[in-house]
């Protein structure tokens, strides 16, 4: 059976970060539907210009344009086996739409770790994020996670920048987004017993410990 994981949490609780780590480790696909979106920063079309004029606002793309690309990314291949969700599903009728995707592939949501933190310290970490341009899931943190050389990517040398929804206005407008249409989905899996809490206050390694323990002890169960 594939394992299909979401990954929840609030903004800066690390859910890239740690999807990273683990598409990795269980070397399956990392789907950020804001990677995906940023991904298009760029292209000649409207629906792309609208896209970043809404995530620099800090709102939601609309659900139908979310689950086409997420439709999209799963009929590539390497999504047959399974995937780690970073940011997707974030409404109910997104969550719905996944169901049925996964339906079509003969599989299911497998597991929803929750990445628990504090507004206060989300926000920190927010504020002190660099993205790698050339490659986005390579992710710094000024104050936590630093690159070796300033404001170079470790993995490819291409240059960071700081991602334009990062502006505390933006930022405290996702989180507030997160509890008014977000949290509720938690309900949603918890009703079928797949939401596990982890402490992402803890250091990156420690979360990446604790994500792989849930993963294996989800696997036996
Ligand atoms: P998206 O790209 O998903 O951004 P987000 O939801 O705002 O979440 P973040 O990326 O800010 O948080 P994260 O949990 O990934 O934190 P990270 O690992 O980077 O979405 C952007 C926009 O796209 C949305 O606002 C929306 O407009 C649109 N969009 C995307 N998906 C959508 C959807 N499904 N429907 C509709 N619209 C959608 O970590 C944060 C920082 O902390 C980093 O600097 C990192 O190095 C550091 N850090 C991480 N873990 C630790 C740790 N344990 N200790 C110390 N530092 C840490
Ligand atoms: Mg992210």
């Amino acid at each position: 059976m594939a394992t299909y994981i979401v990954l929840m949490g609030m903004q800066g609780a690390g859910k890239g970060t740690q999807a990273a780590a683990l598409s990795q480790k269980l070397s399956l696909p990392h789907i950020t539907t804001g990677g995906l979106f940023r991904a298009m920063d760029g292209q000649d079309s409207d629906l792309a210009r609208e896209i970043q004029a809404i995530m620099a606002r800090g709102d939601l793309v609309p659900d139908a344009t979310t689950i086409e690309v997420v439709r999209q990314r799963l009929t590539k291949p390497d999504a047959a086996n399974g995937a780690i969700f970073d940011g997707f599903p974030r409404t109910l009728p997104q969550a719905e739409a996944l169901d049925h995707l996964l339906a079509e592939l003969g599989s299911r949501v497998a597991l929803v770790p929750l990445l628990t933190l504090d507004r206060q310290e989300a926000i920190e970490r927010i504020s002190a994020r660099w993205e790698c341009t050339l490659d986005p899931t390579h992710v710094y943190n000024l104050n936590t996670n630093p690159p070796k050389v300033a404001g170079i990517c470790d993995i490819d040398g291409a240059p960071l920048r700081q991602r334009p929804d990062d502006t505390p206005e933006a930022a405290a407008k996702r989180i507030d987004t997160f509890f008014e249409k977000t949290a509720p989905l938690l309900d949603y899996y918890r009703a079928r017993g797949l939401v596990h809490e982890v402490n992402a206050a803890q250091p990156i390694e420690a979360v990446s410990a604790a994500l792989f323990h849930l993963i294996e002890v989800s696997k036996n169960a």
